[in-house]
């Protein structure tokens, strides 16, 4: 009987676990794609019942006597790229499975293959075409494809995604975050068509350490040796490699190119071709490295004027997913005098990265692994290992990202350490050009007025991420001007959190707890206590726009928002923005 349940789980669980993600596609929106977004059926599952169930099959009743307890067609709509919880007031809360379908009408090409692409889906998702199994992604916030080249039908089909934002233990994020668990189709869905031998992802940047010399590499979608042609035109550069068995071809050549940078957003046009494929990329070149406690962009030191920020929809709320949403947000960090945005704490949409690109932004991307989490879980290291991956994978082309920060706030214990350095090597193997950081936030106290960062995790990171809310979750913001500030290590610093609550409109004394002149007075404490901190690069204080925030419930002021935004939800700047601004307008012209 035992090994009949045992067998019997093993075949119900084969049924549901099928393949993971085919290999990502990079660059979706330079290839011939077919949007399928809009608005899908979707049949909310608090008990999952469309597993057993099989809601992939979008089974319709054939018959009186047939018994069939769901039905897409005559099911509610979600939009889609959105969450489903500002969608309807009834799903606020909600946290579980839902089923999205799509029906749609295709037409076959001779010598195509086609991948359905997921710009993000939060937060488990298994995905199926005309009932059959596709595959499964776990992640909230990085892309993932599956190809349907067999599977899918001339004329009439339809895609089923069961989308499960459950909070679990060993997930990344796990348990408690302090931003609202949107769930849903969150990014764009896409039918990508490609040629039958087709290249599939690349990395094209200047080589580590030099100015003059690109050094990368590009990955066919089948093991083919093929040529592939590398040209930048402007540049009067063609480079011709043949790729491996494998498909894949590495090359180094020489290059004399104008240098990416703030002040000079310089991208160029990178055509990759090899058979029939061709493919555009917008690619700017620069070089980021540390000496000492420096941070340097292109060989020069720079100062990180940043802003750390939610993707949160301005004025509607919701997960961000728009180009306008990510104009507008990196529009206030471009008028607060950023030349860098930390976007937190998971990879944020490619319209924002390649806006950033545009704008000459430099960006901090990070992977959810935040607070505590099942460290000790092979499952959950193969997951964050994963979403780092897919992280870079997508972005290693984007001239703003020039951090990787692998967590954010996690408690000090060892097998969070042996945890975070796995992820160190393997951030560093996938892409050596960019630097590694973390924010941490365990302090030691070695004195009423001192504090030390020397977290162990500092030995694995280029540089030093901090978060430090002295005067908002502990003391004064006067305690900051006596304030003394050590490191365990001779490594840049970025503060990259500090604030103060305030929601808009509530005014006082500025040492009233959250009025916004308490706001703008801890800033000018915060600003001065931090100019006087040596290896200071750059800072990002905590945060652009106030967002939603389970955690956050006193009426009348948060309402589930966390209100240490600089701007207000629907759009009004706080005092605290025009510190700021002074601040970094004055570092920009004394530069
Ligand atoms: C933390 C954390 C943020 C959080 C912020 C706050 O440091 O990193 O995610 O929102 O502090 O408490 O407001």
């Amino acid at each position: 009987m035992r090994r009949l349940i045992l067998l019997l789980l093993t075949f119900t669980s084969l049924a549901y676990a099928v393949a993971n993600p085919s290999l990502l596609i990079n660059n979706i929106s330079n290839r011939t794609t077919i949007s399928l977004d809009g608005s899908w059926q979707a049949i909310i599952d608090p008990y999952e019942t469309g597993l057993n169930a099989r809601f992939y099959l979008n089974a319709k009743v054939k018959d009186k006597h047939e018994l069939l307890e769901y039905d897409f067609d005559k099911s509610d709509v979600l939009n889609v790229p959105g969450d489903w919880n500002l969608q309807k007031k009834e799903l606020f809360f909600y946290e579980g499975p839902v089923w999205y379908k799509k029906s749609f009408s295709y037409r076959k090409r001779e010598h195509t293959r086609v991948f359905i692409h997921f710009g993000a889906a939060n937060y488990y998702t298994r995905v199926y075409l005309n009932g059959e199994a596709l595959g499964e992604h776990e992640g909230g916030f990085t892309p993932f494809n599956f190809e349907v080249t067999d599977k899918i039908h001339e004329g009439d089909n339809f895609v089923v995604a069961e989308v499960n934002n459950a909070r679990r233990r060993d997930a990344v994020p796990s348990v408690s975050t302090d931003w609202w668990n949107y769930g849903g189709l969150t990014r764009d869905v896409n039918l990508v068509e490609v040629p039958e031998s087709f290249i599939q992802d690349y990395f094209v940047q200047l080589a580590k350490g030099s100015s003059n010399e690109i050094s990368g590499w590009v990955q066919l979608g089948s093991a083919a040796a093929q040529q592939v042609t590398v040209e930048i035109s402007e540049a009067a550069i063609r480079q011709t490699v043949t790729t491996d068995a494998t498909g894949r071809a590495e090359f180094r050549f020489p290059a004399k190119l104008d240098l990416w940078s703030p002040d000079h957003p310089k991208l160029y046009d990178v055509v990759l071709s090899s058979g029939s494929d061709k493919i555009h990329e917008t690619i700017g070149f620069r070089t980021i490295e540390t000496r000492g406690t420096q941070i340097l962009l292109n060989g020069k030191p720079v100062f990180l004027r940043g802003i750390s920020l939610h993707e949160e929809a301005p004025l509607s709320g919701g997960r961000a997913s728009t180009q306008k949403d990510a104009e507008t947000l990196l529009g206030w960090a471009h008028e607060l005098g950023c030349n860098f945005v930390r976007l937190t704490h998971y990879p944020h949409s490619e319209n924002m990265t390649r806006l950033a690109d545009r704008m000459g932004l430099m960006v901090w991307s990070e992977i959810p692994v935040y607070w505590d989490i099942d460290w000790e879980n092979p499952a959950t290291l193969q997951n964050a290992d994963s979403q780092l991956h897919e992280m870079i994978a997508r972005d290693h082309n984007r001239a703003s990202v020039v951090f990787w920060s692998l967590s954010n706030e996690t408690p000090v214990k060892s097998a969070r350490l042996t945890f975070l350095h796995q992820l160190a090597d393997r951030a560093r193997q996938l892409d050596s050009t960019r630097l590694i950081t973390s924010a941490m936030n365990h302090v030691d106290e070695t004195g009423p007025d001192t504090r030390v960062l020397n977290d162990a995790l500092g030995e694995y990171l280029d540089v030093l991420g901090l978060n430090e809310y002295l005067g908002w979750y502990r003391g004064l913001p006067e305690d900051a001007d006596r304030m003394q500030w050590k490191f365990g290590w001779d490594k840049p610093v970025i503060v990259s959190e500090f604030g103060a609550g305030a929601p808009y409109g509530r005014h006082g004394a500025s040492d009233e707890r959250w009025t916004e002149e308490c706001q703008a007075n801890l800033y000018q404490h915060q600003i001065a206590m931090l100019k006087k901190i040596p290896a200071l690069a750059g800072m990002s204080p905590w945060v652009l726009m106030d967002f939603h925030s389970p955690r956050r419930l006193l009426p009348g002021t948060q309402d589930y928002f966390n209100r240490k935004g600089l701007v207000s939800n629907h759009g009004e700047h706080k005092q605290a923005f025009y510190v700021l601004q002074k601040y970094y307008q004055e570092m920009d012209s004394t530069k």
